[in-house]
């Protein structure tokens, strides 16, 4: 099968043997997956350590088409999302197919993990381990599954918002909803019921697509200056910040100004850079920070079942498929690619 694999020499298209069903796995058929705006990073090495050799890919939606006689949760025949996340517990958590360590930040275990479970799911087919894979019930029924390659980027910003509780009613702003994640983060809080939602950005052409959403769509563009953004974006009740990397955390920490009592920052982004936090301040505003990293099966569910219902409208996104042909081109695209619009890869 043909398949984007890296090694020492980078990305290129390979031919490599279809993935051979072992215990505790699933294979897929791949029917799409996003490319990551910052998957060239991820590439060359920006992001991370990127086991090599691999086949490249985080996560995608697929249609089974075996499972190890130890897989009872899905059968040949069913739509389901690979989420990439395995978690062996006690923040052993790797990403099959990607960068990305979880809380213990690598040990030995995370080593082992990433030989047994390594190839992702920029291929024809992928092999799975059954905990990254959750079932789609319907989506057979969905017009255009490729359009459902979205759904893991949901997921991760709905995990990140459900830390502050829920939505209904309240002033939410997104820091870099310019970006894929921000862009997601802006259509999951409309759905869930958020009074307003503040669209934060530099971008100003994903800033006014984002404000067609609706009414309760308000926009922010970045001036750099932290005391004028926060007066701008606030006073909010949850601030979610999906920033890529930044060179200061001035975004961040206007968003953390923004909040009002109470308030709740969540931090999903790339932003890596230190949290200056006034501890009086903090305890007399009785705020919170919270970190959220993925998301776990039941965000799945409940984000899919949003689609179904048409509560979350996927149609506001904008979907560029590509194919396998031409890798260097597809992660062009997507670095190009941000806000309400993403690119598919579609095997
Ligand atoms: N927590 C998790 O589980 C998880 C999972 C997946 C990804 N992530 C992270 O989420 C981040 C966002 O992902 P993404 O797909 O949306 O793509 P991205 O390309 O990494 O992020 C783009 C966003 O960052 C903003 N930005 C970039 N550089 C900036 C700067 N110097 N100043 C101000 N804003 C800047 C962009 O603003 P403009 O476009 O307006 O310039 C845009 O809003 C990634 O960096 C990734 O690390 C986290």
């Amino acid at each position: 099968m043909r398949a984007w694999t890296v090694d020492a020499q980078g990305l290129r298209l390979s031919e490599v043997p279809e993935p051979a069903l072992r215990g505790g796995g699933v294979v897929v058929e791949v029917l799409a997956a996003h490319l990551p705006a910052y998957t060239n990073v991820v590439v060359s090495g920006g992001r991370g350590d990127l086991p090599k050799p691999l086949i490249l890919g985080p996560l995608c939606i697929g249609r089974v088409t075996a499972v190890a006689p130890d897989v009872f949760h899905v059968a040949p025949g069913d739509l389901v999302v690979d989420t990439a996340l395995l978690d062996a517990g006690d923040g052993d958590e790797i990403l099959v197919g990607w960068v990305g360590l979880g809380a213990s930040g690598g040990t030995a275990r995370t080593d082992r993990m990433r030989e047994v479970w390594r190839d992702g799911a920029f291929a024809e087919k992928a092999l799975c381990a059954k905990e990254t894979i959750v079932k789609l019930p319907g989506a057979e029924n969905y017009p255009d599954p490729a359009r459902l390659a979205f759904l893991p980027w949901l997921c991760v910003a709905a995990a990140g918002l459900h830390t502050a509780g829920p939505l209904a009613g309240r002033d939410v702003a997104v820091i870099g909803a310019t970006g894929q994640m921000g862009g997601a983060a802006v259509l999951l809080a409309l759905a869930e019921g958020a009074a307003t939602v503040t669209a934060v950005g530099r971008n100003k052409v994903a800033l006014d697509r984002l404000a067609e959403l609706g009414p309760r769509v308000r926009t922010h563009q970045l001036i750099g200056d932290r005391a004028t953004d926060a007066a701008a974006i606030g006073p909010v009740d949850v601030a979610l910040d999906a920033l890529g990397a930044t060179p200061t955390a001035d975004a961040t920490m206007a968003a953390y100004d923004s909040l009002r009592v109470r308030g709740t920052l969540v931090l999903v982004g790339g932003v890596r850079q230190d949290l200056t936090i006034p501890y009086g301040e903090f305890m007399h505003r009785r705020l919170t920070l919270r970190g959220s990293w993925m998301s776990d099966d039941e965000t799945v569910r409940t984000v899919w079942n949003l689609i179904r219902s048409g509560a979350l409208d996927l149609s506001a996104v904008e979907l560029l498929k590509v194919g396998l042909d031409d890798p260097e081109s597809a992660l062009d695209l997507a670095e190009r690619t941000s806000g309400l619009s993403f690119v598919a890869l579609v095997p």
